[in-house]
């Protein structure tokens, strides 16, 4: 996997396509939200570590690949709850931990307010937050996800912005990236364009 990747793929086109449009209502919004964190997902642990070993089928004995070794999810509160659902129905040995970040309107910083997650040390590290703008949360959430030992961090999002993939590849370089859509920028309030909104407000019906 490189460093970015954005999943070409014609159901996450299509489930995109309708996440994006402003008149999908909230409970339609979280049911594509998690079809396509399936898809995000399936691509973001496709080189897991496998072990090898038989087992026997009801006609004779076969070769058998099992996921090898704890992998662990981190959702950034409140939008990445939208995604987390289905990384528990792909990987139902998941650690589950949380990070609580908010982006202030006006400075676009983020602040943590809340923080608990389990053993990182040597897992894979599913960071899930559908929305790469700036890349201010991104890049906090993996310095503190660092600093309790994460060394393979994997960010799952629904949108990127340019402006955030660099930012993330400038402080955090190692951490990989898997998205629907590379979009064109940002607008003058952070917001990435075209986007698709405020993904905690329409998956809460917040706005
Ligand atoms: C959104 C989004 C990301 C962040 C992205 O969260 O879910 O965490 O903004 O912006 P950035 O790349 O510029 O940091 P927000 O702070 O709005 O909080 P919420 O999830 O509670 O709505
Ligand atoms: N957070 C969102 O929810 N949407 C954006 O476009 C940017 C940050």
């Amino acid at each position: 996997m490189s460093t970015l990747t954005v999943v070409d793929h014609p159901l996450a086109g299509h489930l995109l396509a309708e996440l994006r449009d402003v008149r999908t209502p909230p409970e339609r919004f979280r049911y594509l939200a998690r079809r396509l964190a399936t898809v995000l997902t399936l691509e973001a642990t496709r080189d897991l570590g496998v072990r090898r070993e038989r087992v026997t089928t009801p006609l004779r004995e076969a070769d058998a690949a099992f996921i090898d070794g704890r992998v662990v999810a981190v959702p950034i509160l409140r939008a990445g709850l939208g995604m987390l659902d289905p990384v528990t129905d792909l990987l139902p040995d998941v650690s589950v931990g949380y990070v609580g970040l908010e982006r202030d309107e006006a400075t676009l910083q983020p602040t943590s307010y809340y923080l608990k997650v389990p053993e990182l040390a040597g897992s894979p590290v599913l960071l899930l937050d559908p929305m790469l703008a700036t890349g201010g949360s991104a890049a906090f959430a993996a310095s503190l996800l660092k600093e309790r030992g994460a060394t393979d961090l994997r960010l799952v999002c629904v949108v990127a912005a340019p402006e955030g993939v660099e930012r993330l590849a400038a402080d955090h370089p190692e951490v990989r990236v898997v998205t629907a859509s590379l979009d064109e920028g940002l607008d003058e309030r952070g917001y990435i364009v075209p986007g698709l909104g405020d993904f905690g407000d329409r998956l809460f019906g917040t706005e």
